[in-house]
């Protein structure tokens, strides 16, 4: 049976700041943060979106009444929760009025837990074939102002339906994985910025590439050739190219070129979104299925996931005929030429307008946030969301 993506979408805030502006706030020279680290644009999410909102916008604009029907399965992937005992999942279906009959989780392991999600899924409906999965993949990526981190920072979320006979992308068998215990990057639950050896992660990420690809090339002979694209956890932009110079050489020039060309489309939305954490991979694959002019159906891509702590995993794909009908491009286009750039005085606003640790009511300003669904308050301590179109 062929299982795999089947739709897919992503949401980011209505806000972005120019890295141009930030570099020279922060004193440092432009080039770094636009061709060192590979960034233009950093997503600033106001008070009235969370890792939840943020999801349910990006799942909205995905899903047909139909889906809603059928979807028996939630996997919700976050490091940016809400709740230390109840999935987020729960309120999407509240929000989206999913269908009751269906399981509802959220799973964890920084950057990597939406990938947990597609290969629990995968799993699910080999055993289930009628039924649709919905994965949430949403964060809000934070270090601190004046941080190194703080040019990586980012807020987005995807939405993935898995399903059989997929209209995008199969997932093929057998991938490789790893995992070892790092801290290169980990979040304290009494914090609400990550703590990071910077250095070290990155170390770290580009040795959990090369030991999942050398295995990956073991399990199932596949080379370089045999990859119209690859796609990377995305950081920034940066980290991904460094990860495929690795390999690079492993190929002929004609390799060579379609990768680094592949690349460079596959990194446009989060360059100018930022990190979104666990679903920057799929946000790169959104973007060079969107963008590209010439990939034809029948391709193979790889794709790398990485999250911090750490595990890793390479898998595979083939995309599939008529992919590009099944795509979300004019509404991604829109939301994304509708955001507003915020200068650096008030992106540090908005940054620090955080709420206070156990406040039990407040009413947030959602007449601000264009987002069809908001994060709008607190009551007795229970998180309010309105969703403007119900
Ligand atoms: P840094 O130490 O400020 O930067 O922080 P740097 O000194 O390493 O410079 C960065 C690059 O800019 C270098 O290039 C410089 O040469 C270049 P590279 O050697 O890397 O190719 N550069 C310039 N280029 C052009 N013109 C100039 C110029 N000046 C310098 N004038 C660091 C960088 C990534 C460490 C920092 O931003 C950080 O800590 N970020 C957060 C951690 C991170 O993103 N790690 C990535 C791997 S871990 C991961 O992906 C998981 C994660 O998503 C979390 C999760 O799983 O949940 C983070």
């Amino acid at each position: 049976m062929k299982i795999g993506i089947d739709k897919i979408g992503f949401y980011t805030p209505h806000m972005y700041v120019d890295i141009k502006e930030l570099a020279i706030a922060r004193n440092v020279e432009p080039e770094k943060f636009t061709i060192g680290i590979g960034q233009e644009k950093m997503a600033v999410p106001p008070i009235t979106q969370d890792s939840v909102s943020l999801a349910a916008n990006a799942a909205l604009e995905i899903l047909t009444d139909e889906d809603k029907k059928t979807i028996d399965y939630v996997i919700f992937a976050t490091e940016s929760g809400i709740d230390h005992s109840k999935a987020a999942s729960i309120y999407i279906h509240e929000l989206l009025d999913l269908n009751s009959s269906a399981r509802s989780i959220e799973v964890k392991q920084a950057c990597y837990g939406a990938t947990a999600g597609i290969q629990i899924a995968k799993g699910h409906i080999a055993l289930n074939p009628e039924s649709k999965v919905l994965i949430l993949g949403s964060d809000i990526a934070r270090y601190g102002l004046h941080t190194t981190g703080e040019v990586t920072q980012g807020a987005g979320a995807v939405a993935i339906l898995v399903s059989k006979d997929p209209k995008i992308m199969t997932i093929e068998s057998p991938s490789a994985y790893q995992t070892e215990q790092v801290m290169d990057f980990w979040r304290p639950i009494y914090s609400d910025t990550a703590y990071v050896q910077g250095k070290l992660s990155v170390d770290q990420y580009l040795s959990f590439f090369q030991s999942v690809w050398k295995e990956h090339k073991e399990k199932t002979g596949f080379e370089l050739k045999d990859f119209e694209s690859i796609f990377f956890h995305l950081p920034y932009t940066k980290m991904g190219l460094k990860a495929l110079r690795t390999v690079i050489d492993e190929g002929t020039e004609a390799d060579k070129d379609r990768l680094l060309a592949n690349f460079e489309i596959s990194k446009r939305y989060n360059t100018i979104v930022g990190n979104i954490y666990t679903g920057a991979l799929y946000l790169s694959l959104i973007s060079l299925l969107e963008l590209n002019d010439t990939i034809e159906p029948g391709a193979r891509i790889g794709l790398f996931s990485y999250g911090s702590g750490a595990v890793g995993e390479f898998f595979s794909g083939i995309l599939q005929p008529n992919y590009r009908d099944a795509l979300f491009a004019d509404q991604h286009e829109k939301l994304l030429a509708d955001r507003k750039e915020i200068s650096v005085a008030k992106y540090e606003e908005v940054f620090q307008d955080t709420l206070p640790v156990g406040i039990d009511n407040i009413a947030l300003p959602i007449d601000e946030d264009p987002a069809t669904i908001c994060f709008s308050g607190i009551k007795d301590h229970m998180r309010q969301y309105v969703n403007k179109n119900k």
